[in-house]
């Protein structure tokens, strides 16, 4: 007998939930995606374009959705931060499973909160950790699961995210100010966190932390530079963050923050950074989000592991060290050797590669990851016991826990005892 198909709903249609839609577009056989809830016009439109003509309902807010009632068997939620858990606590009340994107919260007392009421009210929620779907963590965590480094004593990982990248979302963008979104921890790195969950296998117990936000200030700042690279700088041109590459080589960004898109013509592009946050100066911001940090982390199973977040890198690297070999992976290796992942046994020092087949996407994105999750939404469903779905809300919390305590960590310069650290929160 065919399979009915999963119905979506949707409320923050930015650029998450339009990729998810359209995805699940390409699967109509498996999904339909029927309602969907933004104040912007302009983004329900968006979502109107990647459906068959009339088969969306569209609200004006989620309120509005929600005084429908319950529309679909999964609500999309795909808000900023700071704006997740309460329509997802209202979602679950009203009958909805829930995907929700990441972060789950903004702090910690947040996620504890919604991880109770999704049990208490017996939902299945899944966080858009997109990169446990990935071809190429899903064929690390199976090298492990073989046993190509035998018993796993330490991993190391790194996060480059980007120069102009860390500029546009972490300087000049939505999460600069962690105040009024999350802790660069969590909004960059909960996907490594929980990455590192996942391939350690077992609960954390101690976090420790070091970062600060060093160079994007106004002590880095070239003599004489405006607050806005539109009123004329001195080093136009040569500054790598000159607020004029969106209308060249980092173009591609606006297609998630200005309403005219990469299409736009150059004159209303220019018009637009004259006032808008990505045309400051990324010297003269109000940002407050790190440029570097590190994280140390120990777990029951005697696994250590370290991630590194840099603004001035790009893409991510892992070397795991086991008992029998040495497993290392991602952009450090793809420079060096061409190839996706090389594991090297000990004793034999025999070096064997192993390559990734990518369908959309690249390391510097999300490593076909959204297709990925949308491929695998539906079997997540079918699973008996929802917190055996691979990047579950249940599993999620432990990653949320370890990012978290890495924040006061290293705000309060001091080690943290996980355990004690949920217990108190
Ligand atoms: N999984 C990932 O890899 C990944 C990557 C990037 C961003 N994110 C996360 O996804 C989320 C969304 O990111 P984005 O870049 O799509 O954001 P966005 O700012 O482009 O979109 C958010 C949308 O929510 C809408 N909105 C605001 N209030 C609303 C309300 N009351 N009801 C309905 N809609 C409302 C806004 O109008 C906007 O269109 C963020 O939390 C972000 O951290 C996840």
């Amino acid at each position: 007998m065919p399979k009915t198909p999963l119905t979506l709903a949707a409320i923050g249609c930015g650029g998450r939930v339009r990729t998810y839609t359209e995805l699940a577009a390409t699967m109509p056989d498996r999904y339909r995606v029927v309602a969907a809830a933004d104040p912007d016009p302009s983004r329900l439109q968006l979502m109107e374009k990647l459906l068959p003509v009339g088969s969306l309902r569209t609200f004006a807010s989620d309120r509005e959705l929600f005084a429908a009632g319950k529309l679909a068997d999964i609500l999309m939620i795909g808000t900023q931060d700071a704006y997740h858990v309460q329509p997802c606590i209202e979602a679950m009340r009203l009958g909805y499973d829930v995907l929700l994107e990441k972060p789950i919260a903004t702090n910690f007392a947040e996620v504890r909160a919604l991880e109770l009421e999704a049990a208490r009210l017996g939902r299945r929620v899944l966080i858009c950790h997109v990169l446990r779907y990935t071809p190429f963590y899903t064929l690390v965590k199976s090298l492990l699961d073989e046993g190509v480094v035998g018993k796993i004593a330490t991993i190391n990982a790194v996060e480059g995210v980007a120069p102009f990248h860390q500029a546009h979302s972490f300087v000049r963008g939505h999460w600069g100010v962690v105040e009024k979104s999350s802790p660069m921890i969590i909004a960059k790195c909960c996907h490594d966190l929980d990455i590192i969950s996942w391939l350690a296998d077992a609960p954390c117990e101690q976090v420790s932390s070091f970062g600060s936000l060093d160079y994007f200030n106004v002590a880095h700042a070239p003599a004489g530079a405006p607050a806005r690279c539109t009123d004329g700088c001195p080093v136009a041109g040569t500054c790598s963050y000159d607020a004029h590459h969106y209308l060249g080589k980092e173009r591609h960004w606006l297609q998630w923050v200005f309403k005219g898109g990469i299409e736009a013509d150059d004159e209303s592009v220019r018009e637009w950074l004259r006032t808008s946050p990505w045309g400051r100066c990324v010297y003269h911001c109000d940002n407050t989000a790190v440029d570097r940090q590190t994280v140390n982390l120990s777990f029951a199973n005697a696994i250590t592991a370290n991630l590194t977040m840099t603004a001035f890198d790009n893409g991510r690297s892992l070397e795991i060290r086991g008992t029998k070999g040495v497993l290392l992976g991602g952009n450090a290796v793809k420079r060096f050797t061409g190839h996706d992942i090389a594991v090297t046994t000990h004793h034999d020092s025999q070096t064997t590669y192993h390559d990734v087949t990518v369908k959309e996407g690249a390391y510097q994105g999300h490593g076909g990851g959204d297709f990925g999750l949308m491929d695998a939404l539906d079997q997540e469903w079918q699973k008996p016991n929802s917190a055996d779905m691979r990047s579950s809300l249940q599993r999620s919390v432990e990653s949320h826990a370890m990012g978290f305590a890495a924040e006061v960590a290293r705000v309060e310069k001091r080690v943290i005892n996980l355990r004690a650290y949920r217990t108190e929160v």
